[in-house]
């Protein structure tokens, strides 16, 4: 069964194919980031335009380096939440009009189930049951996985999530959009000299607060901010607070879950430094950590085809609606 995925629900589109048995055949992205970075953010409005031009373009292209045609295709998956409204729309309703005059299944996939799902592309994916730790631009979530669709969360942020904040406290020190690898490489030319709070650790819980963080790195900013090796300082003491945050909780969560394996997810799982600090955690755990490679940490295509393809495997579709929905939380999914 070839699966083509689709996803568009903020400012990537991404295209791929995925066989059911051979895998992964084809992956395309393309980033408005510079787009976006003109306006310090993204532009849903642009977003949605953009969206528009690119995505059929890219199926076109993915079919043909696959050498595959559209009879070929048996089911297409497309993000379908949560994200922005103008913008899921568009890659589901390219979805549903192409299954319809393929004659084939579509499937509505959740973003978030996505990138749960991406380590599964790679070549020792995890079993299940796992703990997953989700940290993209709008959702910081733990979550114990039983099976696909049988989430249990665990914890989640009650405020800002991790890569908002990351995102937020590069617009502070005046690194721009997209803001999370721009601060993540100025960090790594300072020292975590300053010591940032550790939200919600001091406490029981798996819940994660991260927008007390933006408070303390302005009140840094205006206290001592004179120089660019302070930026980088600060950057540095910010990112060493969330990696370490996030590894405080992972292993609570191991160890209150009993599980020996935490998959980690999500744009900010890009970051090195959380990378290395949750490994580390896990190594002395005695427990297993799988991440996606790069490139499918953040949004991507491949993800949603993966994700699709199960839950068509397993008889799931849509009806001929156009189905999409901007907030959609995981608990709904079964
Ligand atoms: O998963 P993703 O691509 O999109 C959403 O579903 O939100 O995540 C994007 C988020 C942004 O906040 C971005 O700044 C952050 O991931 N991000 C990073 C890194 N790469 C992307 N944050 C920290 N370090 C990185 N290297
Ligand atoms: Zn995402």
């Amino acid at each position: 069964m070839y699966v083509l995925g689709i996803e568009t629900s903020c400012d990537e589109t991404g295209v791929a194919i995925y066989h059911a048995q051979r895998g992964l055949i084809n992956h395309l992205l393309y980033s408005q980031v510079d787009m976006h970075s003109e306006y310090g953010g993204v532009v849903p409005e642009l977003a949605s335009r953009d969206h528009i031009r690119k995505l059929v373009p890219l199926i076109k292209q993915s079919l043909q380096e696959s050498r595959l045609t559209g009879a070929d295709i048996n089911g297409i998956a497309y993000t379908a939440g949560p994200g922005l409204m103008g913008a899921l729309l568009v890659g589901a309703a390219t979805a549903r009009s192409l299954a319809w005059a393929w004659k084939i299944p579509a499937v509505a996939v959740h973003h978030m189930e996505g990138h749960l799902l991406a380590p599964m592309l790679e070549a020792k994916p995890p079993e299940f049951p796992f703990v997953a730790l989700l940290i993209s631009g709008g959702h910081t979530l733990l979550v114990q996985v039983d099976g696909i669709g049988r989430y249990r969360l665990l914890g989640e942020s009650l405020d800002d999530a991790a890569g908002e904040a990351f995102d937020k406290t590069a617009k502070m020190l005046g690194l721009g959009y997209p803001g999370g690898p721009k601060l993540s490489a100025l960090a790594e030319l300072g020292k975590p000299q300053i010591k940032f709070p550790r939200p919600m650790t001091d406490r029981p819980g798996l819940d994660f607060s991260f927008s007390g963080l933006k408070t303390f790195t302005l009140n840094t900013i205006n206290a001592i901010e004179k120089t660019v090796q302070d930026k980088a300082d600060i950057a540095a003491g910010f990112q060493q607070a969330v990696a370490e945050t996030l590894s405080i909780k992972c292993k609570r969560a191991l160890q209150q879950t009993g599980l020996k394996r935490l998959v980690v997810a999500g744009g900010v799982s890009a970051n090195k430094q959380i990378r290395a600090s949750l490994t580390d955690m896990v190594a002395k755990e005695q427990a297993q950590i799988y991440f996606p490679r790069l490139e499918f940490c953040t949004d991507n295509g491949a993800m949603i085809a993966y994700a699709g393809c199960q839950r068509l495997m397993a008889g799931q579709q849509q009806g001929l609606e156009i189905f999409a929905r901007p907030r959609w939380p995981m608990s709904e999914l079964s």
